[in-house]
């Protein structure tokens, strides 16, 4: 292969049309990337923009830029030893429509502004299969795209993978994006003479010559102010034998960028073995089983792992935040066994309710017998921090019980605003997820400024979380959700999807969903279909997704004041965002 990948990064730094900023680095700049919004005095012209996110190699790219000299070629990849290969050619060749970022392809946004790209290729990407959110054509990256690519932009994806193929074909479908051109067997149809669609990459030849057909998608991103995940399931591609994880982003990361991922799986492993590890084994059994049976159950364990990760932005002894992440923990999963109460839960993390499997009284009293608990473990630790977390944690606690006092007051009133359902939300959810954050930032020895800019990040995160947890709720799916889909429809939960429902609806449809509300009897199937219907028509997903997103945006903006540098906060940065496009 000739030269070895230091010589490759070694030349890499010395080409001028290569930009290498992976997500930390870029972080700590402190102004935008120096062509944003004047890539054209890069060029030295007006040309139109294309990129191909997920270069590798750099050929297609190359090759468009040489057939078409009249626009302008960036290709992007994480892979500088790969890049390498084009870089190099272009350079040699002297191209002036050329250039590369080597970036990770989630911050692509930081390097252009407002409607200066004209196309995106998009060619061969990682399907993933199991991970919407990084999947090249989600509804997540269309809004990341939409930031910088004009109106009326063109997106094209060529692929084998007959998944990828379909799910951006449902994609543009319920996003109502215009398809230009579409084609599931591109080498076998009349287009194969294109002259585009001609130039095949290195991975492309690969896939022709195991007998893969190539399928590809074009169609015009025409701007939106909210988008709509396609919900449907498409089957899995069955072969995973050529090697596809290589050219994935995990395998990159590791080598050369930013391990975005290696540090909090530590984390949240931590956090299970030491939440196994609390011994519930004690008489009497009949109070304790119902304990260990819920913390048994799993779930996703944000608190404790945010609480270790804002401690680990101070300090990188975890266990300086051990014990109060895990009080945090169960803390939560004593709300969790009164809610279900409640709100007449019967399924959690896919499981039968406390309530359900016991009764009552059971989830009742091993649900106070956690707070107390809670307690004990958060009182573990040095005297100097004792006082400041036993004062966030009450306000906490009694902040939950607040929320959810105005969330069951809410079920009866005919008028909740969206205000106040914020407010609501604000306090049985995210006060819960701030207090985490500020109680590990604490225990790491942050200041009071950074102890409460990080109170902030959780409570716009937490909201934005339970917008979601609200979204999830009617459109979730019961195998990954864990919670029965429609309990707040049955329950006239004043969701953000319901108040905002009553809100735009007109006179008829108002009077229809109200009926729902008011009915005492009724077939919960029934009145779950209708109301879900009603949802659908006014569109109600999307603004509470909008709003989901603002609220995440703004979160995002406190962290980035964390007086760490960014490279640690890479973390918390990256768990917010996955609670964005989780589906449990
Ligand atoms: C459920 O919390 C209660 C809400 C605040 C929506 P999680 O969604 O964090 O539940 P688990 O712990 O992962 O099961
Ligand atoms: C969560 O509200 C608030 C607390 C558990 C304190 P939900 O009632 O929406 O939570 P889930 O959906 O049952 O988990
Ligand atoms: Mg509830
Ligand atoms: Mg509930
Ligand atoms: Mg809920």
């Amino acid at each position: 292969m000739g030269k070895n990948k230091l010589q490759k990064f070694s030349d890499m730094e010395g080409f001028s049309h290569v930009f290498q900023y992976t997500f930390s680095t870029l972080r700590q700049l402190s102004q935008p990337f120096e062509y944003k919004g004047r890539w054209n005095e890069f060029f030295g012209n007006d040309n139109p923009i294309v990129l191909e996110l997920g270069c590798g190699r750099g050929e297609y790219t190359v090759a468009l830029a040489k057939m078409y000299p009249e626009k302008n070629f960036i290709g992007v990849d994480i892979k500088g030893a790969r890049m390498w290969a084009g870089a190099k050619d272009s350079f040699q060749a002297g191209m002036k429509n050329v250039a590369f970022i080597r970036t990770n392809i989630e911050i692509i946004s930081e390097f252009f502004a407002k409607d200066e790209v004209s196309e995106i290729w998009l060619t061969f990407p990682d399907p993933q299969m199991k991970k919407v959110s990084k999947r090249l054509t989600s509804t997540r990256f269309m809004d990341l795209y939409q930031q910088f690519v004009r109106p009326g932009g063109v997106i094209h994806l060529k692929t084998d993978s007959n998944f990828m193929f379909r799910y951006t074909e449902e994609m543009v479908k319920s996003n109502n994006y215009e398809v230009l051109f579409k084609n599931d067997d591109l080498y076998h149809s009349d287009f194969s003479d294109d002259k585009i669609l001609s130039i095949k990459t290195f991975y492309e030849q690969q896939w022709l010559e195991r007998g893969l057909t190539i399928k590809y998608i074009k169609f015009i991103m025409n701007p939106k102010s909210a988008f709509v995940e396609p919900d449907v399931e498409i089957e899995y591609d069955s072969y995973r034998s050529y090697n596809r994880s290589k050219r994935s982003g995990k395998d990159s990361n590791k080598k050369e960028g930013v391990d975005m991922n290696e540090n909090m799986k530590n984390v949240q492993q931590l956090v299970k073995t030491r939440l196994a590890a609390l011994n519930w084994k004690i008489e009497p059994l009949e109070l304790y089983d119902p304990i260990a049976y819920v913390l048994s159950l799993g779930g996703k364990r944000i608190r404790p792992v945010t609480a270790l990760l804002a401690c680990q932005l101070f300090s990188d002894d975890l266990e300086k935040a051990m014990n109060q992440a895990l009080a945090l923990e169960v803390f939560h999963n004593f709300t969790l066994l009164h809610d279900d109460i409640m709100d007449k839960a019967d399924l959690r993390r896919g499981m039968p309710t406390v309530h359900k499997k016991w009764n009552d009284n059971a989830a009742i009293l091993s649900g106070d017998a956690m707070l107390i608990k809670a307690y004990q473990l958060l009182a573990k630790c040095e005297s100097a921090v004792l006082k400041p977390i036993l004062d966030v944690f009450s306000e906490t606690s009694v902040g939950v019980c607040e929320g959810q006092q105005y969330d069951m007051e809410f079920e009866t009133r005919e008028i909740v605003t969206l205000p106040e359902y914020i407010e609501m939300i604000r306090l049985k959810t995210a006060v819960l997820l701030a207090g985490s954050m500020k109680i590990g930032a604490i225990c790491g020895g942050a200041s009071e400024k950074d102890a409460d800019l990080l109170y902030k990040f959780g409570i716009g995160i937490g909201i934005a979380f339970q917008i979601k947890d609200d979204i999830l709720d009617v459109y979730g799916d019961t195998a990954k959700f864990g919670k029965a889909i429609g309990g707040d429809i049955c329950c006239n939960k004043k969701t953000y999807l319901l108040i905002t429902a009553l809100d735009k609806a007109d006179a008829d449809k108002k009077s229809e969903l109200q009926s729902w509300l008011h009915k005492t009897q009724f077939d919960k199937a029934e009145k779950i279909a209708a109301v879900t219907e009603i949802y659908n028509t006014l569109n109600v997903r999307e603004a509470a997704e909008k709003a989901m997103r603002s609220y995440y945006d703004e979160a995002i903006s406190m962290l980035r004041q964390v007086s760490v540098s960014e490279d640690k906060k890479v973390d918390l940065y990256h768990l917010a965002e996955t609670l964005l496009y989780r589906e449990d």
